[in-house]
């Protein structure tokens, strides 16, 4: 194993043990221990991230997965990934150093954040990060003069008025300009070496990936006849991290291997990149928050009459976290999370309407609404499935800091499969010096995709 993570970082899940009773026994503690100081706790499935990781190789052969730090920057996740072998794709200084902490060599990172400050292109020049993103004049200008040996890869813009995040706004030169930024970056002595996109997030349609792909082969090919050595593609992100996506990773990857083979066929000298975020760690995060305050409010309607029996109300509960916190999703990422109860309730309690509240002071930190909930109480949990992506770690984004505790677990097999995956070279005799190629690791993926092992104790 490369010895990013070591079994010291994770609580190893034994057979006939799941995820889901150790989240059952967190919550029990808490409730128990006299501080209160738990309140809003993650369990993190390790073993989710490194099925994934095995299911996107299977599916997307040609392409060589990095992870989109700002999705998810906490250590368990980072550590795993690395041990995967994947690179990194930062959006900043703090990223980059966050990885480089952890032991990544600076040959594995991108910085790829379009619009970057001359310090933090310093930063990266200093300490070996050497592919970059850029794309107006403006960044150029600033890498030729702080990052001379760069080598820029140019994101491009994409049709991604579908998806539920528009990143094309703020990121990616149209087409027509294409030509023009190349001949500068030619002017300059700076090196293009790739093109990249960003769908967006949630895209209804996976042949915005083809139609970018397509784009990307004629600016390639504009590149080429500049002078530039194109060599790299890089896909973006956007793919799904939940099972029930609008479009499935599936269909999403037969729609892009299409595209590859007629665009960028195998042989063809470019090497294939995405930078992934929510795909990997979404379904890995599961979030666990204690009730802290509720009221009930009354919904008076001017002309009513008594009669018509008891006035309307809905139950107000404030939660230990809320969206300047654990739930920064719902701001983020415009996700609308919705919470299952640790103990069932039996189908002859009554329903009401409710809503979930952050315990910040003002009227933004709504987590849920139009919920329809039995009476709950101060101290009791709710769990929230799915909360992988942009919600930890926001930090390096937002300038904030986030607290609460992550629980990493996984299971004793994929533990054992990730290790067996890995082995170094001094332990196999096929390997001549080299650790065994992970693009094989997909052929353990049928073993490992079995459900998922945090299945909730309830569910609404
Ligand atoms: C440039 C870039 N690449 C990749 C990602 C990851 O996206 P996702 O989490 O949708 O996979 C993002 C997210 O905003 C991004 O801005």
């Amino acid at each position: 194993m490369a010895g990013y993570l070591s079994e010291s970082d994770f609580v190893m899940v034994e057979e006939g043990f799941s995820t889901a009773d150790l989240l059952e026994e967190l919550t029990l503690g808490a409730s128990q221990a006299t501080t209160g100081e738990v309140a809003a706790f993650f369990v993190a499935d390790l073993g989710a991230i490194v099925r994934k990781h095995f299911c996107f190789l299977k599916r997307l052969p040609r392409v060589r997965p990095f992870y989109a730090v700002k999705c998810n920057s906490s250590p368990g996740v980072l550590k795993v990934l690395a041990e995967l072998g994947l690179g990194f794709s930062c959006a900043n200084k703090a990223e980059m150093e966050l990885v480089q902490h952890i032991g990544v060599p600076a040959s594995k990172i991108i910085y790829s954040s379009p619009c970057k400050q001359i310090a933090q292109i310093k930063y990266a020049a200093k300490n070996g990060v050497r592919l970059l993103s850029f794309d107006n004049e403006m960044e150029l200008e600033k890498v030729v003069k702080s990052h001379p040996s760069a080598k820029m890869v140019l994101c491009i813009a994409t049709n991604d008025s579908h998806s539920l995040s528009h990143l094309s706004f703020k990121f990616g030169a149209s087409l027509k300009s294409c030509r023009h930024l190349l001949e500068n970056a030619k002017k300059s002595q700076v090196d293009v070496v790739g093109v990249s996109f960003h769908i967006g997030s949630d895209c209804p349609d996976p042949k915005a990936y083809s139609q970018s792909i397509a784009d990307a082969r004629l600016v390639f090919e504009m590149g080429a006849e500049l002078g530039h050595r194109m060599q790299i593609l890089d896909l973006g992100g956007g793919f799904p991290g939940v099972e029930g996506a609008k479009v499935r990773f599936e269909e999403i990857s037969s729609v892009i291997n299409s595209a590859l083979d007629l665009y960028f066929p195998e042989g063809c000298g470019v090497d294939i990149l995405a930078k992934l975020g929510r795909y990997y760690v979404t379904s890995a995060f599961t979030l666990a928050v204690s009730i802290i305050s509720k009221k009930e409010v009354f919904l008076d309607q001017p002309g009513r009459e008594e009669e018509n029996g008891p006035t309307p109300k809905t139950i107000v509960y404030y939660l230990h976290d809320g969206v300047y916190g654990s739930f920064n999703s719902v701001l983020f990422d415009n996700t609308c999370p919705t919470p299952m109860l640790q103990k069932k309730p039996s189908s002859e309690q009554p329903l009401y309407s409710s809503s979930l509240w952050g315990p910040a002071a003002e009227g933004c930190d709504c987590i849920a609404e139009g919920l329809r909930l039995p009476q709950l109480h101060v101290g009791d949990w709710l769990v929230f499935e799915n909360m992988g992506a942009y919600t930890v770690g926001m930090g390096s984004l937002l300038g904030g800091t986030q607290a609460c505790r992550i629980t990493y677990a996984m299971s004793r097999v994929t533990w054992e499969a990730l290790r067996g995956q890995l082995l170094p070279a001094e332990q196999d005799d096929d390997a001549e010096g080299v650790c065994k190629p992970l693009s094989c690791g997909w052929e353990i993926t049928d073993t490992l995709c079995v459900g998922p092992v945090c299945t909730p104790a309830s569910i609404m």
